[in-house]
């Protein structure tokens, strides 16, 4: 390597990420050719409209239609991927540059997570690094974390708040009233959601970062495939109301834990207490938290989406490159990854609030209480809420209408309280399908 001659990248996507990128080098650009002992430059970059004003000038640039060929151009040391997706443009120009023995760094969590086991095996293969601090919680420094600092601990489980978007809209639905809808549409307009914005809310997004987050955490292969999810498009007003009640908040979580049976890995709406810290954890803000052998607990927090903070990401990974520093994609050799071995999610452990919307009608709530009881699930509490009933137009009797009736249960199992929510639907007591959170008792 040649400390006196600038790094060259290839910018592929010049999108929210791309461009805070090009304002961060020429902003920057002096104390980072310090820091690294060389300058730093963009002198190629590729993305899909060539006319549009970005606000970044990018005009001493050499252009390029495909990111393919810039992926490939011999005047790219490292190939900076930030158009986003797991297959088509990315994929091919990711391999290409690999294969070319080019450098890459991605803040693509999608293609990692489907292709990063090959990805790193070739990136191995080819002398090259690839990078991808921005892929896992935006601007949070958790892969150096896991990969540099934590090298020394063994790591019992890691979670968080993964998805800025979704942690947008629960926050935004709990403390100001506004509707799913409203606040999604506000998400996007601040930049924090996914060009397809159902990979926020569906949970997708969140469970492609733990999937890399597990990998580096237990030493295993990526395996999102394995990871239980479920999105917050479920969650109501009414969810939200009754866990400000009952001393909790509603987040989208993703937990990885090791336990006897393998690993855990799930994403999911989840009642956490309000005095735990990953409570007070708003807005667009992510958070990740783990416990590990020497250090104890551990907890980051920091923008887990939006342009600059993602830049600020993809560069630290593009120092490590300038400065000579390389390290195994997931922190370790590719070929000593071990395969991963999933916990099954019928046996996860914990309590549980559940909502239903019972008909009023005698012996329903107790029909209810039987049938959790015959899976041994012991309830914490169960409360109806009578709902103001209509008035009946003169002469017609008042209808009947199914009441909200809510359940926090103890410790129980997953497949204990599935199979009773199972009978009480078969029972025909309710009249819409039940609400059932899983609440994390963390501190
Ligand atoms: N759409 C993502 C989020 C962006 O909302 O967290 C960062 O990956």
């Amino acid at each position: 390597m040649n400390l006196d001659t600038p790094l060259r990248l290839g910018v592929a996507g010049l999108g929210t990420v791309g461009t805070a990128l090009v304002r961060l080098i020429d902003r920057h650009g002096n104390d980072l050719a310090i820091r690294c002992g060389r300058p730093i430059a963009v002198t190629g970059v590729s993305a899909r409209n060539r006319n549009r004003d970005r606000g970044v000038d990018v005009s001493g640039a050499t252009w390029f239609d495909d990111p393919v060929a810039l992926a490939r151009a011999p005047g790219t040391d490292v190939f900076v991927e930030l158009m986003g997706g797991a297959e088509g443009a990315a994929a091919d120009s990711v391999a290409a540059a690999i294969e070319a023995g080019k450098h890459v760094v991605t803040a693509n969590k999608a293609l990692l997570a489907a292709h990063g086991n090959e990805l790193a095996r070739a990136a191995e293969k080819n002398g090259v690094s690839l990078n991808f601090e921005a892929a896992a919680a935006g601007g949070i420094p958790i892969i150096k974390t896991l990969r540099e600092s934590l090298a020394g601990n063994t790591v019992s489980c890691i979670y968080g708040i993964l998805n800025g978007t979704s942690n947008y809209i629960l926050t935004r639905m709990e403390q100001d009233k506004l509707s799913f809808e409203d606040c999604l549409a506000e998400a996007q307009r601040l930049g924090y959601a996914e060009a397809d914005p159902t990979f926020d809310i569906g949970g997708h997004d969140a469970a492609h970062k733990l999937a890399l987050l597990t990998a580096i955490a237990f030493g295993t292969e990526v395996d999102a495939e394995s990871i239980y999810v479920e999105g917050i498009s479920s969650i109501r007003t009414a969810d939200i109301e009754a866990a400000d009640e009952l001393g909790y908040r509603i987040k989208l979580l993703g937990v990885a834990a090791r336990s006897e049976s393998g690993i855990e890995q799930r994403v999911h709406p989840a009642m956490v207490p309000k005095s735990s810290t990953i409570a007070r954890i708003d807005g667009v803000t992510n958070a990740v938290a783990l416990e590990a052998d020497f250090v104890g607990q551990l907890l980051l927090s920091g923008p887990g989406a939006g342009g600059e903070a993602t830049a600020s990401s993809v560069m630290s990974d593009i120092a490590d490159i300038a400065r000579g520093d390389r390290m195994g994609t997931f922190g370790r050799p590719a070929s000593a990854l071990e395969p991963y071995r999933r916990a099954a999610m019928r046996a996860h452990e914990g309590g549980y609030y559940v909502r239903l919307s019972v008909y009023d009608r005698p012996g329903a709530f107790a029909a209810i209480a039987r049938r959790m009881a015959d899976k041994g699930i012991s309830l914490e509490s169960i409360v109806q809420r009578r709902r103001a009933p209509k008035s009946a137009a003169p002469g017609h009797l008042v209808p009947v209408e199914p009441q909200p009736v809510i359940m926090i249960t103890y410790e129980t199992t997953e497949a204990a309280i599935r199979e009773a929510l199972d009978t009480i639907r078969a029972d025909g007591h309710i009249a819409e399908e039940p609400q059932m959170i899983r609440i994390e008792e963390l501190g």
